[in-house]
C-alpha cells in the first residue's frame, strides 16, 4: 500500500515537473524577440534601382540627387564610370542635361555643352572632334579670348592665337647651339636638336637651322614688316602677332635644306616627318590643319616638346594643340 502510494506521487511529481518545463518553455518562446521586418540602406536601395555602387565619399547622397534631378539608374552609371570629378560637380549643381554624345569623350567639359552641339552642327563633325575644337576656341574668332599663358618655360607650353605669352617672357636657359654658335635655343632642347641634325647627316641630310629665338620685340618688327606688304588678313595665315609665337620661346626652330634659302626640299621635309619626333621635335604646322593651327602648312617650322609626347604626337598624327587639349589638359 505504501509502495503505491509512492509510486503515486513520484507520477504526479514527474507530471508537475513536465507541466512546469512547458511553462518555462513556453515563456522562454514567448518573450524571444519578435524578428524586426528587414529596412534596407540607403546603398541596398540605390541597388535595388540598379544603381552601382561607387566607392566614393557621399556616393549615395549625389546619387540620390542625381535621381531626383531626373537621371536614370543607367545615366548615373555612366555618369560614375567616364565622367571626371569636375565634371560630375558640376553636373550635380546643374539641372539634368543629355550627356549620352560625351560619356566616352575624355576632354568633355560639362559648361561646353550648348557650343559642342552648336559646332558639331555647324561643322558636321564627329562629337569627340567637335569638343576639342571647341576646347581650343575654334567657335571663336581668332585672337578673340586671348589667355595669357602661364608657364611659359614649359616644354609643352601652347602658343597660339588664344595663347599669348607675356610681352616680356625671355627664356632664361637659351643657349647657343654648338653647330651653329649664331643661333639660340632652350637648353632644354639643344642635345637633342644636335642629335637629330647628326642623324639626318648619316643619312645624307643636310639640315640648316636659320631662325631660332626670337624675342617678343623681334616678332613685332617681323609682323609689321609684313604688314606693309600683305594684308592682316594675309599676314595672320603665315606670322604670329607678337606674343603669340612659339620663338619666344626659345623652343621653336626654323630649318632649310642646304639646296634652300628657306625651306625643306620634299625629300628632307619626308626625312623629317618620319624621323624628327625620335629626338623629340614635331612638324608644328602640317599641311591641312590651318582650321586647328590658324597658320598655312609650315614643313620648316620645328617645335621641340621632348621625346616622349613628340612620339605620341607622331603616333596620334595630331597637331600640337589637340594633343595639348586632350592629354596635356585637365578636365
Ligand atoms: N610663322 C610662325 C607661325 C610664327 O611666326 O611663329
Ligand atoms: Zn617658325
Amino acid at each position: 500500500m505504501k509502495k503505491k502510494k509512492i509510486k503515486k506521487n513520484l507520477i504526479i511529481l514527474g507530471i508537475l515537473i513536465l507541466i512546469l518545463l512547458g511553462v518555462v518553455i513556453s515563456l522562454i518562446l514567448i518573450h524571444q524577440p519578435k524578428e524586426e521586418p528587414v529596412s534596407l540602406t540607403e546603398e541596398q536601395k540605390l541597388i535595388e534601382q540598379g544603381i552601382q555602387i561607387v566607392n566614393k565619399e557621399n556616393f549615395t547622397s549625389e546619387a540620390n540627387t542625381l535621381l531626383e534631378k531626373g537621371y536614370s539608374a543607367d545615366e548615373i552609371n555612366q555618369i560614375y564610370e567616364y565622367m571626371s570629378d569636375k565634371n560630375i560637380a558640376k553636373i550635380l549643381t546643374n539641372n539634368k542635361v543629355d550627356l549620352s554624345k560625351f560619356y566616352q569623350i575624355s576632354n568633355f567639359d560639362f559648361d561646353k555643352i550648348d557650343r559642342y552641339l552648336a559646332y558639331q552642327t555647324s561643322q558636321g563633325i564627329e562629337m569627340k572632334q567637335a569638343v576639342t575644337e571647341v576646347n581650343l576656341n575654334l567657335d571663336t574668332d581668332f585672337y578673340t579670348n586671348i589667355e595669357t599663358i602661364e608657364d611659359p618655360s614649359s616644354i609643352t607650353v601652347l602658343v597660339n592665337k588664344f595663347h599669348a605669352l607675356p610681352a616680356d617672357y625671355v627664356p632664361e636657359d637659351l643657349v647657343s647651339i654648338p653647330s651653329f654658335p649664331n643661333l639660340q635655343i632652350k637648353d632644354d632642347a639643344v642635345d637633342d636638336f644636335e642629335n637629330l641634325l647628326a642623324a639626318a647627316k648619316l643619312d645624307n641630310v643636310i639640315i640648316i637651322p636659320y631662325s631660332t629665338y626670337r624675342s617678343y620685340d623681334y616678332q613685332e618688327g617681323l609682323y609689321n614688316k609684313y604688314l606693309q606688304t600683305d594684308s592682316q588678313e594675309e599676314v595672320d595665315t603665315y606670322s604670329a602677332r607678337p606674343g603669340h609665337s612659339e620663338h619666344q620661346t626659345g623652343l621653336a626652330l626654323d630649318v632649310r635644306s642646304s639646296s634652300h634659302w628657306s625651306n625643306l626640299t620634299d625629300s628632307d621635309y619626308e626625312w623629317m616627318l618620319n624621323n624628327s619626333y625620335k629626338y623629340g621635335f614635331i612638324i608644328r604646322y602640317p599641311k591641312g590643319n590651318s582650321r586647328i593651327t590658324g597658320y598655312q602648312e609650315e614643313p620648316w617650322h620645328l617645335r621641340y616638346i621632348g621625346i616622349e609626347h613628340a612620339t605620341k604626337v607622331h603616333e596620334l598624327g595630331i597637331t600640337f594643340d589637340e594633343y595639348y587639349d586632350i592629354y596635356l589638359t585637365e578636365h
